[in-house]
């Protein structure tokens, strides 16, 4: 067998067992690359005679158009099997369900304000707002706790260096900038954030309340228990719900009172919680808000929104709320 015999069968048969385009590349290379055994036979026409020169290259030449047209039948044969194999490996079953857009849902805080909200407007509250960045002023020295005052020390708030604000620590500045702007009668709730240098699983350092405050002639510490004691009974469903109210400090009002709620907790034990502040305004807010104290009179509350919402669904720690988890965000949908 002369060399380009050789070189054709070998080619034919390597080339009929290529499987891949990488294999091919190489086995292409062996052949007419740059020193591919058909190209060597090129290279040694240089040394023949012109005569020997026609019929060898005439030779050559038809082998390397035979070699050619076998790689591009292989290139072909390669390229169809890859594909099927991808088709087959991305086969798109058309039985199986469609991707759908989850449905989303109010968080249980936004749920439980709404609620609130709704409440406490059929018992004639607006809606009043205040900014969260406040001034030191609105948040103590207008509610009777001047600078230097231990009452101060009761809510350990986020002063901001080198100024007069401070973050809220609680929502009762928004009495002072209602009665600053409005005359009595008053009849407002003011739901919104407010921050404090505080964090276990009842306590979040960012969490919300919801203030309240009623100023009109004649009212009294008696309207405030009859107000919120409608409230809870309807928030939480329960006709017969017991609200306690304990003697307690806040220098803005006077008497100042804790309520506390009755609650089953998980082993059944009835146990009371504390919920929110209240009482009745004190004399010298009135004044700061330019509200003359002898002839109305009012009470202001003030509760932890998240902690109705922790009550109201179940949720055992605060912090859940606010860690963002869907799984957990999902149950209240
Ligand atoms: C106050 O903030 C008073 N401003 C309430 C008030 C208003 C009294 C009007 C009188 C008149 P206190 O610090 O107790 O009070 O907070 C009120 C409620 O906020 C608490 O009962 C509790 O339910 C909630 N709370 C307090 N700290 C946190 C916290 N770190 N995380 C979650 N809830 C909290």
């Amino acid at each position: 067998m002369s060399t380009l015999e050789t070189i054709l069968s070998d080619a034919t048969s390597t080339l009929a067992a290529v499987q891949t385009m990488p294999e091919l590349e190489q086995v292409k290379a062996k052949y007419l690359g740059k020193s591919g055994s058909l190209t060597e036979q090129l290279k040694a026409l240089g040394a023949m005679s012109p005569e020997a020169k026609k019929i060898a290259g005439a030779a050559i030449n038809q082998v390397k158009i035979h070699v050619e047209s076998l790689i591009s039948e292989a290139k072909s044969r390669i390229a169809k099997a890859e594909l099927e194999a991808k088709l087959a490996e991305e086969s798109i079953d058309v039985t199986m369900p469609g991707r759908t857009a989850g449905v989303g849902g109010l968080h249980p805080v936004t749920r439980a304000l709404e609620r609130i909200e709704a409440l406490f407007s059929t018992m004639g509250f607006a809606v009043a707002d205040g900014p969260e960045i406040e001034t030191d002023y609105h948040c103590f020295t207008a509610l009777n706790t001047p600078p230097n005052h231990p009452a101060r020390s009761m809510q350990d708030t986020f002063y901001i260096a080198d100024s007069d604000h401070v973050l809220r620590p609680h929502t009762s500045p928004v009495q002072i900038r209602y009665m600053e702007e409005h005359k009595p009668p008053i009849r407002i709730i003011c739901p919104g954030r407010v921050y404090r240098c505080d964090h276990d699983a009842t306590h979040s350092p960012m969490f919300h309340q919801i203030e309240g405050l009623w100023i009109d002639e004649g009212i009294s510490l008696a309207d405030l228990k009859g107000t919120l004691t409608q409230f809870f009974r309807s928030f939480f469903e329960r006709d017969n719900m017991q609200i306690r109210f304990r003697p307690s400090f806040f220098p803005f009002v006077e008497p100042g009172v804790e309520v506390d709620m009755e609650w089953e907790n998980k082993g059944g034990k009835i146990k009371w919680l504390e919920i929110g502040g209240a009482g009745v305004v004190h004399p010298q807010v009135l004044r700061n808000g330019g509200i003359d104290p002898e002839k109305y009179s009012g009470f202001a509350f003030g509760m932890g929104l998240d902690r109705l919402a922790m009550l109201k669904y179940g949720v055992n720690d605060l912090r859940l709320f606010f860690e963002n988890d869907i799984k957990f965000l999902g149950q209240f949908r």
